[in-house]
């Protein structure tokens, strides 16, 4: 596949988002504390656990670090037998002097709450929190978040360590910031989680009448006289169940999260701002809601195995590390943190290679040019002892630079030469792409083609309109939609009252929908809309699904975008009001289907709504992606790149930056658009050359 680039224009002077500071506006107006002057506006960092080392090391790292250009340490997440070696007793003297060491050479500290790590004391003391797997076992000591996220005493207990770490470090002029646990992600399966997830459901739904009715209990005698009857559900089960489950899980992640904040805000500087490390597409937990509270959203971004130009699930792991930054920023829909990333190579894949050479510098620029704020590597230096010895490190078991060394130290180097450019700067999209999570869970849990994988169906849209559109933004479909030329929704499976609303509104407005395969067909309680697919949206569209087709094999699909097939799924569409335009049809296949609508789009007054019933291969998706970019007309001002380049871009107030990034193995030569300044090399110019990994960054004043 290829992966041209195209710049996007200059569009307007508004930015859709609020300013794009690493520290949201909120917490910049602070008065910045005495004598520390305000960390560079992106910062390179590393994670670092100097409870690992003896402290006459500390140093030598430090000054290592400095010399790399690394301005932020995360330390403390996993540390609570250090801050509290037995119950009661707090030792933070250690973690102090790491913070103002790490300080004095103007290194900032994120710091994690260690919760991910409950020592060995208090699993023991107190075993009730100690989550249970599936099949009813405990979790035992050993490993890490063995805790349950539901149970109070944990909560308790993860309050006062917060607490205290907050009346210390509340006012550390060098502590910028706060990360919540690590990674949620397991939770737990006992009886008086299930209880609680009862009470859940009882202020959901208010009656048992009411449940019953959502869920269809009378299917199958699942019927509920007793709030008490219902079970947790992970597998087959009542669709209505399962996405209740985890719409508990995800609440109950805020409201763990949420405890913790409230301990860290009732000491803490309104300057130190609050975050957890998500991951990516990782479908744990609704991180619309999970977000909700947090000041700014990050992630972890690990390639793991492979490279960014090798295929993952059919498409380029490029594309899906693109979509998963801008995934991320569209959690709080604003610039984000990659709050870890990974130095060379993982411990956790099948085949755990090293990005090659120039790659993870690539990398860095990729995510911001997505609108990362900070790179962070994890880690520093491996623990002597602990499962993850082998993972990629900067500093090897000798205490000495790893050859990656010098390339992050470049990182860090570009990255303080470019901050004052790319202050106040964010990407800025035509073209949003809507995605919710029970809409990929709802799927996942009924693929009805063993393949069928929601977010591989996401990237096969995503990919396309990257090339054409330069920028997308991947938001809920309650979001603000107006600044949008286009909208496309490739599984809006599970379609709520208020999306649906939103989305009508967005047509009628003058925007574009697109929907894709198995769109509008439940409802909010992963039940059966009564009207076939796009439910509430048929109206609008004036045709609808009349049946859907797992296949066997690829059935052909033909019309203005070529002759192409469908593969895994065909939706035959009925067309009911006659200003309806046929765009696709099937070809011959399995005789329902021969010469039937495959997709269909209808003017709305100044808006459209497009239905494309059938996931066509990439030349199809690539001409699907150029009719509905031209229609909508999102303009791409730059013109192409060329394959294998990837062009992103920031908007600031009065000027836009923009990176590229060669990840082909030739040498590409760019013409630019117009006289650029080059803001690594220094001087304007009017086209670049990059070798293979090579990146430019590139800014053009507003005229
Ligand atoms: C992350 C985790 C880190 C470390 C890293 C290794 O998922 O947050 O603590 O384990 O993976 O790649």
């Amino acid at each position: 596949m290829k992966i041209v680039r195209v710049l996007a224009p200059l569009l307007s002077t508004t930015l859709p988002f609020a300013a794009a500071i690493y520290i949201p506006a909120a917490f910049a107006q602070a008065p910045a504390p005495k004598n520390v002057p305000a960390p560079p506006p992106i910062l390179l960092g590393t994670s670092w656990y100097p409870e690992w080392w003896p402290e006459s090391r500390w140093p030598i790292d430090l000054d290592l670090m400095q010399k790399a250009h690394i301005h932020m340490v995360r330390m403390g997440e996993f540390a609570w037998s250090s801050m509290e070696p037995s119950e009661g007793h707090y030792d933070f003297d250690w973690l102090e002097k790491a913070i103002d060491e790490a300080g004095a050479r103007g290194i900032y500290t994120v710091l994690g709450t260690p919760t991910a790590g409950p020592p060995a004391w208090l699993t023991q003391k107190y075993p009730e929190t100690l989550r249970t797997h599936k099949d009813g076992r405990k979790a035992r000591h050993g490993n890490r978040q063995q805790f349950n996220w539901d149970n109070p005493k944990y909560r308790a207990l993860a309050h006062d360590i917060a607490s205290r770490m907050a009346q210390r470090f509340g006012h550390n002029p060098y502590v910028i910031g706060w990360q919540i646990d690590n990674e949620y992600a397991k939770v737990s399966y006992d009886a008086a989680t299930q209880a609680d997830f009862q009470q859940w459901l009882k202020n959901r739904y208010g009656t048992l009448d009411n449940l019953n009715t959502r869920w269809t209990t009378a299917y199958w005698s699942q019927t509920y006289s007793n709030w008490n009857q219902v079970p947790i559900e992970t597998g087959y089960g009542n669709p209505g169940l399962l996405l209740s489950w985890k719409r508990f899980v995800s609440d109950t992640w805020r409201s763990y999260q949420k405890n913790q904040m409230d301990a860290i805000r009732q000491y803490a500087d309104p300057r130190q701002f609050i975050t957890t490390n998500m991951m990516g597409w990782f479908g744990g937990y609704d991180h619309y809601v999970v977000a909700k509270d947090l000041d700014i959203a990050s992630w972890d971004d690990y390639i793991g195995q492979g490279h960014l130009d090798a295929a993952h699930k059919g498409y380029l792991k490029i594309y899906w590390n693109d979509s998963e930054d801008d995934l991320t920023r569209g959690f709080k829909r604003k610039n984000f943190w990659v709050m870890e990333t990974q130095p060379g190579h993982v411990n956790w894949s099948e085949v755990n290679n090293d990005l090659n050479k120039g790659e993870v510098r690539a990398m860095a620029w990729l995510n911001i040019g997505h609108g990362a704020e900070t790179i962070s590597y994890w880690q520093w230096r491996s623990a002597l002892n602990g499962q993850e010895e082998y993972h990629g490190t900067l500093v090897g078991a000798d205490g000495k630079p790893v050859p990656l060394y010098t390339e992050v130290a470049q990182v860090g180097r570009e990255l303080e030469k470019a901050g004052p450019a790319l202050a106040g700067t964010t990407p800025k999209s035509q073209v949003a792409i809507l995605h919710t999570y029970p809409s990929f869970w709802a799927i996942d849990w009924q693929k009805h083609n063993k393949n069928y994988d929601p977010i591989v169906e996401l990237l096969s849209y995503y990919a396309p309109l990257r090339n054409i559109a330069q920028s997308i933004d991947i938001v809920q479909p309650t979001a603000p939609l107006d600044q949008y030329k286009l909208v496309v929704a490739p599984g809006l499976n599970v379609l709520s009252d208020a999306a649906a609303k939103n989305l009508i509104a967005y047509v009628r407005n003058g925007g574009h929908l697109v929907l894709g395969q198995r769109s509008g067909m439940k409802n909010s309680d992963n039940g059966l809309q009564t009207q076939l697919q796009p439910g509430p949206l048929t109206d609008l569209l004036g045709g609808r699904v009349a049946a859907y087709y797992a296949l066997e094999n690829p059935v052909p699909v033909e019309g203005q975008w070529g002759n192409n097939t469908s593969q895994l799924w065909a939706e035959m569409l009925s067309v009911d009001k006659p200003d309806v335009t046929v765009l696709e049809r099937f070809g011959k296949s399995n005789g329902w289907l021969d010469g039937q609508p495959a997709a269909i789009t209808r003017k709305v007054g100044k808006g459209r709504i497009t239905y494309i019933g059938a996931w066509m291969d990439d030349a199809g998706m690539e001409k699907a992606a150029a009719w509905m970019t031209s229609i909508s007309h999102v303009k791409p001002a730059f013109g192409p790149v060329p394959n294998g380049v990837e062009v992103d871009s920031r908007y600031g107030k009065d000027h836009t930056i923009f990176i590229l990034v060669n990840v082909s193995k030739a040498s590409q030569t760019i013409a630019l658009p117009a006289k650029m300044q080059d803001v690594l090399n220094g001087g304007t110019t009017q086209s670049v050359t990059l070798p293979n990994y090579g990146v430019a960054v590139l800014s053009e004043s507003k005229k």
